[in-house]
């Protein structure tokens, strides 16, 4: 959801927060704005679209000039995009930037009517929060601040200006990620480390309820009651590098390609002498071998890996695995017991329904582990345990390494659960393990072997209107993910099915031509799966098959083969995903869609 920066130093700030704004763009993107201190006074330019529509806005009319302000990159919650609806939003003497929601506008909203406050001019709760600070303002920014936390219900993190203030950026997180940068000589704020990476990889971490102040290129610290706070200056290990497109046309093919490496990276530090360890997880076999059921919690792609995790933890591990949508494991009153393990998948380690799960779990006997690629981040600080992905910063909206990575610490967890319960023994899980040690190679193997198939094949999926993905098994889970990204991003309907399910009502949908993409790696379903492939190409279906190299499929059920490298089958879901991430991505540039920023998205969900 928004992205917000801010800055105060000797640099032109106009300049810093959009460079800083074009690294969170992915957080959100239907309109931007920046305030400025110029010559003392706040200087506000916003605009609806993208932040290169502020950026050509402020070319025509004049760009704010000073060494202080704050920047916001927005995702519409409260109002439509439109340029009074885009952030920043002041009051009389108050100018702030908002990521997340507050959940109590309309009552605040009343309160500052009912006192004679009836100047709004936006549909946004922000501006109600922008009123409210001015309401109470009487000269002591800090008071001002923490006596409208007091107030606020909802995540929240704000980047504050004062009229009577100059120079000075002031920061308040509440739920919502907000991180303090800091150079020589100059402070930003951001969303993410990535916006302040070429400027400083030097940041502090705002916890719940505390608030930062910025001025003259340093910051202080204070919590919720205004008492100072001393703070760990953190080092980012990302390098801006790892934030740029590399010379790759979209961060997305960029992030396809980077799946090596970030399974290497992910895998090498968890492995020991050919055996699964956990143990810098805070993880060792007596945790494990005592579970009972375990839950996966996630949201979207991360449900998906979580869905493959299921199959292969319960087939190696004989450990009952439910998986879940967080949003509705945590109105559903599940029955957690005292020796059952919740484990949350989330990317960005902020999803707020994700997020939910862990004070859920928290007033159970049960335990939480967390599997989260962004360090510090509120999920990953809120559980009993953690793995970190090491997929490095994830950028494009739709997932592919994160996703990658959320594979390969499923498949460490279940060798490893299924060792310490004695499901498998140390032979196998030996060959196991270098089964997956194997897997960056394949992928790069893979990546070079289908991607003109893919690519030629997505030039007979653009004008599709609706496609299914089928598959059994693992292939069923994976379908899951290929279906998914194949349709945020090239906006054609998709929808996945287990093979078997289809002839059960969704077999009417298929008439002449219609895309069905079969993936088909499980050999011990094989003959199921190609029967069903049969059924649909009888009905009109333009079929696609992903298969192994060596998988001999019927001439005639097939259009399109996509041949993969064979591996043991319990892994293939880690090579198959290629091809799917393939056809989603070359579809998207086929269309002449916004890859990397796909409509109505954004890369962090941190409202419910
Ligand atoms: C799709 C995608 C989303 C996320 C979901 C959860 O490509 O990326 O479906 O997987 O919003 O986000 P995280 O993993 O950050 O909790």
């Amino acid at each position: 959801m928004c992205g917000i920066v801010g800055y105060v130093g000797p640099r032109d700030c106009t300049d810093v927060l959009i460079s800083a704004l074009t690294k969170l763009e992915y957080r959100g993107y239907d309109s931007a704005g920046i305030a400025v201190f110029e010559n003392g006074k706040i200087e506000v330019a916003k605009s609806k679209g993208r932040l290169t529509d502020l950026v050509k806005k402020m070319e025509k009319e004049g760009k704010p000039n000073g060494h202080a302000g704050i920047g916001h990159t927005r995702w519409a919650t409260h109002g439509e995009p439109s340029d009074i609806n885009s952030h920043p939003h002041s009051g009389r003497r108050v100018t702030i930037v908002h990521n997340g929601i507050i959940e109590n506008y309309k009552e605040l909203k009343q309160f500052l009517i009912d006192n004679e406050r009836t100047e709004f001019l936006s549909d946004t709760d922000t501006e109600v929060v922008a009123q409210l600070l001015d309401f109470y303002y009487e000269g002591n920014p800090i008071r001002c601040i923490r006596r409208v936390l007091h107030e606020l219900r909802g995540s929240f993190a704000l980047g504050i200006v004062f009229a009577d203030r100059p120079e000075t950026v002031y920061a308040v997180r509440c739920e919502s990620p907000l991180i303090v940068g800091q150079g020589k000589g100059e402070a930003f704020i951001a969303s993410d480390v990535p916006a302040i990476l070429k400027y400083t990889k030097d940041y502090y971490l705002l916890e719940y309820g505390e608030i930062a102040v910025l001025k003259n290129g340093s910051v202080t610290f204070c919590d919720f009651h205004g008492r100072m706070v001393e703070k760990v200056l953190k080092t980012a290990d990302w390098d801006e590098d790892s934030a740029e497109k590399g010379g790759y046309p979209h961060y997305m093919i960029k992030e396809i390609h980077e799946q090596p490496t970030a399974v290497k990276t992910t895998i090498t530090p968890r492995i020991e002498n050919g055996m699964p360890n956990l143990s810098e997880c805070g993880i060792t076999p007596e945790t494990l071998r005592d579970i009972n059921n375990i839950f996966i919690v996630a949201c979207g792609t991360a449900m998906h890996a979580g869905m493959v995790g299921k199959y292969v933890i319960e087939k190696l591990a004989r450990t009952s695995v439910t998986v879940d949508i967080a949003s509705e494991f945590r109105y559903r009153d599940p029955l957690i017991g005292e020796n059952d393990l919740v484990i949350i998948i989330s990317q960005s380690g902020e999803t707020a329904d994700s997020k939910a799960v862990l004070n859920l779990v928290r007033e159970t006997k049960a335990k939480s582990l967390a599997v989260v690629n962004v360090k510090g981040s509120s999920i990953a600080r809120d559980a009993d345990m953690v793995i970190y992905t090491h997929a490095g910063p994830e950028i494009a909206v739709a997932s592919t390494k994160a996703y990658m990575v959320q594979l390969a610490v499923m498949y460490l967890l279940a060798f490893e659960i299924a060792y310490a319960k004695g499901k498998i023994d140390e032979k196998e899980c030996r060959e196991l393990i270098a089964g997956l040690q194997n897997i960056p190679e394949v992928i790069d193997k893979t990546i070079d072997a289908v991607v003109d198939e893919c690519q030629y094949i997505s030039t007979k999926l653009i004008t599709a209107d609706s496609l299914l993905y089928i598959g059994r098994g693992l292939d069923y889970a994976l379908s899951m993910e290929g279906s998914l990204k194949l349709k945020e991003i090239s906006y054609i309907h998709s929808e996945s099915y287990a093979a078997g399910e289809l002839k059960h009502g969704t077999i009417s949908l298929v008439e002449d031509g219609m895309p069905v993409i079969a993936v088909a790696t499980q050999n011990t379903l094989l003959e199921k799966t190609v029967s069903n492939i049969k059924e649909v190409k009888a009905r009109g279906a333009m079929t696609i098959v992903i298969c192994d190299e060596y998988t001999e499929i019927d001439e005639d059920a097939a259009d399109y083969l996509i041949r993969v490298p064979k591996i043991s089958e319990v892994l293939m879901p880690m090579v198959a995903t290629v091809p799917m991430q393939l056809l989603a991505y070359y579809t998207a540039v086929n269309k002449g869609n916004d890859v990397d920023k796909p409509r109505n998205l954004a890369k962090s969900v941190t409202v419910e």
